[in-house]
């Protein structure tokens, strides 16, 4: 079984081809064969964030160009193909949408499309993850069950309780800004560049303890949801009131603060729930130091953790064909092929 996938609900122009090493429920296994991004951070770099129309001619040029790339024998046999069509940017996910519907009339007339939930792409990336290729080897997939699922991007800040593969709640979301967001709105009040996330991690980097007292968004609340846009306006005043102070300070302080409320908000649930293992996904666990601090709190209270490995933080086409193979064949979903046409976690 061989998925091709389209990714293009942002900034990343995204095919990848994934195989399905092994079909049994409680043992899948998944392998990229070919995995393409085109990132468009030099296009929007100058404007400080992703403008979409932009994004859509990115698209729109590149899509042909990487799809070429593909050698012609592994486009042969493909079993599905599967796009992203939300939740994204509108026109960038009809760009995706447009070029599957414009391949499928010409090489894949008889292979069954999907449309893919972006979130289930971040949520099911630990599937290609060594560390869950490893524990597939000797466990069953239920033995990674009941779990907590984090995913933290430019566009989502949303805590899962997974019964199991097909069991999903919702706990918690941001009420504003994304976790992700608020390192790029804080990225640009630094006048650092977009994104703002890993710019953030270097300059922090040089700093070992948090010097500034930024609050800590909702920590103290009952409930599961995140709130990060105060604490970007409490840097924004402090940089009014204190112009002088160190950037690499206020990245640090601003960074903990943010990872304070990740952790403690994850690990109540995981206290809560009672399981067994932890999934965070999404682009700001690109941050070594927030994995760090996740794995060492998980190893403490001897649960497990996966996390994407380095290329499959950031969007990417694999984690949408994964996530396609278990919306079609294990959880009988299927969105239909129509920007933003799907529903969210409830
Ligand atoms: O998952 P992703 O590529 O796109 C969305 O679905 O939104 O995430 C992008 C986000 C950006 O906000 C970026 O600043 C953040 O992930 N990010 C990071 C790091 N690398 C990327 N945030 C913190 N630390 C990083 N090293
Ligand atoms: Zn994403």
């Amino acid at each position: 079984m061989k998925i091709l996938a389209i990714e293009t609900s942002c900034d990343e122009t995204a095919i990848s081809i994934v195989k399905v090493l092994n079909q049994n429920p409680q043992k899948l296994q998944f392998k990229t064969i070919k995995n393409y991004i085109a990132s468009q951070i030099n296009i929007h770099r100058p404007w400080g964030g992703v403008v979409p129309h932009l994004a859509k001619r990115e698209h729109i040029k590149n899509l042909p160009i990487i799809f070429s790339k593909i050698p012609v024998q592994e486009i042969k046999n493909i079993n599905l193909l599967a796009v992203t069509t939300g939740p994204g940017l509108e026109p960038c996910l009809w760009t995706g949408i447009n070029f599957l519907k414009e391949i499928k009339e010409k090489y894949f007339k008889k292979t069954k499309t999907i449309g893919v939930s972006h979130l289930n792409g971040h949520l099911y990336s630990f599937f290609l993850t060594k560390k869950y290729n490893e524990f597939i080897k000797n466990n069953n997939l239920n033995n990674l069950f009941p779990a907590i699922a984090l995913i933290i991007s430019g566009g989502h800040t949303i805590l899962l309780f997974l019964n199991d593969l097909k069991k999903i709640k919702k706990l918690g979301e941001t009420r504003d800004d994304a976790v992700g967001e608020a390192f790029d709105k804080v990225a640009r009040l630094l006048n650092l560049p977009y994104p703002g996330g890993p710019e953030i991690e270097k300059l922090a980097s040089s700093i070992k303890k948090s010097t500034i007292n930024f609050p800590r968004p909702m920590l103290k609340d009952k409930n599961y949801d995140f709130s990060f846009s105060g604490l970007k306006t409490a840097v924004l005043y402090y940089l009014k009131n204190n112009p002088r102070s160190k950037k690499e300070e206020i990245a640090f302080s601003f960074q903990q603060a943010a990872f304070d409320v990740l952790l403690f908000k994850t690990f109540k649930a995981v206290q809560e729930f009672q399981t067994k293992s932890i999934f965070v996904s999404g682009g700001v666990i690109a941050n070594k130091t927030l994995r760090q601090i996740f794995k060492k709190e998980a190893k403490k209270r001897n649960i497990n953790i996966l996390m994407p490995d380095f290329l499959y933080n950031t969007d990417n086409a694999a984690m949408i064909a994964v996530a396609g193979y278990i919306q079609k064949f294990i959880l009988n979903k299927n969105y239909p092929l129509k920007a933003n046409g799907i529903l969210n976690y409830s």
